[in-house]
């Protein structure tokens, strides 16, 4: 009998130094071949060169989590913002397209106002208030139009081991100083890139490696981690844990002033209200979503280990 000779799938993960990208590395590694490259292999703002790497590699899916992220810098690189943010997911959208592959990419809670009672459905209008939340929008937008089969997934307040974010800059703070003071009127759910990249495994390995190719739910999905909390919340919760971890702290947890974010003014306006709604991601694709609090408490583990 011959033996059965079974292709290894390959994924071509964009940003792999990111926060998100750092953990598909990890994530990704048992579906297949995983090619992992970083601003120097791939630049996103050279559309030519992308689609040579995806030429020459032919990935079965495409994971780009590279991205523009610099929130308040953007408000005066809208170009560069937009080139990376809105230009490249379509390059890459088209590309997939062709070779018949997936494309998994993130999007942001930035691409609504921030105004609605309750959390976000996908189906909300967009109406993004930052040249960041408008450039990923345009992200969003040139995927859909180029019709390739992709998720784009929708994410909030992430924090990862790898690369800087709140929790870093809280748990810096908060040995540095007496006293801090943090927003405490903006909602939404601090979400770990090891979620993130855990649930993009998931999905590609069971619908889309696994699945039937033509039965995949492509579409926008938010992912977030289960529950809510402010700035102020969740400063707390990672200043408490690190205190329960032994580290030495200026600051009292208990003690963290909560401010409106007015009296907190950045060159670019964040969403009052980041809620995510996940039941679109949950049932579709059958997937649990731990409490935001599990996945800090396993991130803090990492970093004060
Ligand atoms: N961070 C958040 O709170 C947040 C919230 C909602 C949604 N998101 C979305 O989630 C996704 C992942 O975010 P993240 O937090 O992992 O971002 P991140 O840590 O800032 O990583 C972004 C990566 O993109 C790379 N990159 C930037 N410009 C590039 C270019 N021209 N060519 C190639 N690579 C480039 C960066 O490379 P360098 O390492 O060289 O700079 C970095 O490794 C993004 O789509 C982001 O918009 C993030």
């Amino acid at each position: 009998m011959q033996p059965k000779v079974t292709r290894i799938p390959t994924l071509l993960v964009t940003g792999s130094n990111g926060q998100v990208g750092f953990e598909l590395r990890r994530s990704l590694a048992p579906l297949g071949r995983v090619m992992a490259v970083d601003r120097a292999g791939c630049d996103l703002t050279r559309p030519d060169e992308l689609r040579r790497v995806v030429r020459e590699l032919r990935p079965d899916v495409i994971v780009n989590p590279a991205a523009y992220t610099a929130v308040d810098k953007a408000e005066t690189e809208a170009e560069l913002a937009y080139a990376i943010n809105g230009v490249a997911p379509g390059v890459l959208a088209d590309e997939a397209k062709a070779l018949g592959s997936l494309l998994v990419h993130y999007s942001t809670d930035y691409v609504f106002d921030g105004r609605k009672d309750g959390a976000y459905v996908e189906a909300d209008a967009v109406d993004p208030q930052s040249v960041y939340g408008k450039s990923k929008l345009a992200g969003e937008q040139a995927i859909a139009a180029s019709g390739a089969t992709a998720l784009v997934l929708r994410t909030c307040w992430v924090a990862g081991a790898h690369g800087g974010n709140f929790a870093k800059t809280m748990l810096k703070l908060g040995r540095e100083r007496d006293s801090l003071r943090v927003i405490a009127d903006q909602f939404g759910a601090p979400t770990t890139a090891a979620l993130i990249a855990d649930v993009t495994a998931q999905i590609i390995s069971r619908h889309w490696l696994r699945g039937r190719r033509e039965a995949f739910p492509a579409g926008v999905y938010h992912l977030a981690a289960a529950g809510e909390t402010t700035w102020h919340g969740y400063a707390t919760e990672v200043l408490r844990c690190a205190a329960a971890r032994g580290i030495e702290l200026k600051v009292d947890p208990a003690r963290i002033e909560a401010i409106p974010a007015t009296a907190y003014p950045l060159p670019a306006p964040r969403p009052a209200n980041s809620r995510l709604n996940t039941e679109k991601l949950r049932e579709t694709f059958d997937i649990h979503l731990p409490d935001w609090q599990q996945g800090i408490h396993f991130l803090l583990d990492q970093i004060l280990s």
